[in-house]
Formats: C-alpha cells, structure tokens, sequence
C-alpha cells in the first residue's frame, strides 16, 4: 500500500472522466491526489470541473505557438509538478516523443473501445460503423504509437441493435469512468507489473 500518487490530468473537453477521478479522490476510493488539471482547449468544461474542487489548472494551447513550443511548454509545466502518474483523459493532442520517453510508465490513457480494435478518433462510431457486438474501454500506458501501449485493464460492452454512436458512447462512458478509477487503485497500491507488452495485475493484498 502507498499514500497515493500525485496526479497531474491532461484534457481537451467535457471532463468527466476527470470527475470521475475527483470523485473518487473525496469518496477515498483512491489515495491519489490530483494536483494539477492542465487543458489543451481553456473552453474545456474540465476546466470548471477542477475550479469547483479549488484543484490548480493551466492552459496550453497550440493556436497560439509553434509545435515545438506548445510540446516545450507542456513538458516544462508537467515536470514542474513532478508528478507520479499522468493520466490523459479525453487529452486530444499527440505528445513528443520526449515528453514519453521522460515519464516512461507513468502516462496512461483511457479508450473507449477495447484495443487495438479502434484507435485513434471516434472510436465508438467506428465500433458501430463496422458492427462489432461487443466493444468497451481500455485503460493502457501510453507509449509513441497511437492507443498502442500495454494494456492495463479493459472492460466489456455489448453493442445493442437499437445502439447509435451516441448511445453506445454513453453507456460505455460509465464504464470508462470505473475502469479508469480502477486502474488508478491498481498503480496506487503497486500492483501492476509490466512484463514487455503485457501488464500483469497482482492480486495479493
Ligand atoms: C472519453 O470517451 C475518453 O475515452 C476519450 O475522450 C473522451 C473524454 O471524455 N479519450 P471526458 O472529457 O472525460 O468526459
């Protein structure tokens, strides 16, 4: 067992698996902390979210600046947190190259599709256009590739004949939120073991 991590958690939009998150912290379902919420988009309603739980935020955006100045600002303002996790939750940029490899096995990132089915974008639509029954979510560490890295935990989703993109996105962002709060137990309490590709998860006390 841990005290907890500290958490930095890097977003784009809406914020609710950040909530989650929150959420979790104040019901002590997790010993983690979040100590900076930092938004690529300074409309995104995560922003507000964090405001309300008086949770330190920054705004990077790209418009603004180059690429290699927008990837220089993020690393700086992550380092400077030193943090103990990152999690991405629903954070719509690509980061450097640099900025993995200097939190290597500390990044992850929530999926809503059960990888490698579906990467990148819209990945509930893209389950509904080619007609799997089954999708869900992912939790994996992120490495260089897009949603490529070890998977941590995944979760199952039937795909109903009534389902359209938003339906199925909306019960599936229910279970996103569990299985991210999960995982975040799991790293807290060390329990996950990376072997190469695979994570595994131990079941000890
Ligand atoms: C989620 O579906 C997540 O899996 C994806 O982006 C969405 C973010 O939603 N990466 P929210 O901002 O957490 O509500």
């Amino acid at each position: 067992m841990s005290d907890g991590l500290n958490i930095v958690v890097l977003v784009s939009g809406r914020g609710s698996n950040l909530q989650a998150i929150i959420d979790a912290q104040k019901s002590k379902k997790i010993k983690s902390r979040v100590r900076l919420v930092l938004s690529s988009d300074k409309r995104a309603l995560a922003l507000e979210k964090a405001k309300q739980e008086m949770i330190p935020i920054q705004v990077i955006e790209s418009k603004s600046q180059s690429k290699d100045s927008f990837q220089r600002e993020l690393l700086q303002a992550v380092k400077n947190e030193n943090p103990d996790l990152i999690v991405l939750a629903g954070f719509m940029k690509i980061l450097s190259e640099e900025f993995i490899q200097c939190f290597e096995n500390k990044i992850i990132n929530i999926h809503p599709s059960l990888l490698p089915a579906f990467p990148g974008l819209d990945a509930q639509g893209q389950a509904i256009r080619y007609g799997v029954k089954i999708t869900g979510c992912t939790v994996h560490y992120v490495d260089q590739g897009c949603d490529t890295g070890p998977i941590i935990l995944q979760q199952a989703e039937t795909v109903l004949d009534t389902d359209d993109r938003d339906s199925l996105a909306s019960r599936l962002l229910h279970k996103e939120h569990q299985t991210l709060v999960r995982a975040i137990q799991l790293i807290e309490d060390n329990k996950v073991v990376l072997q190469g590709r695979r994570t595994l998860i131990s079941r000890g006390p």
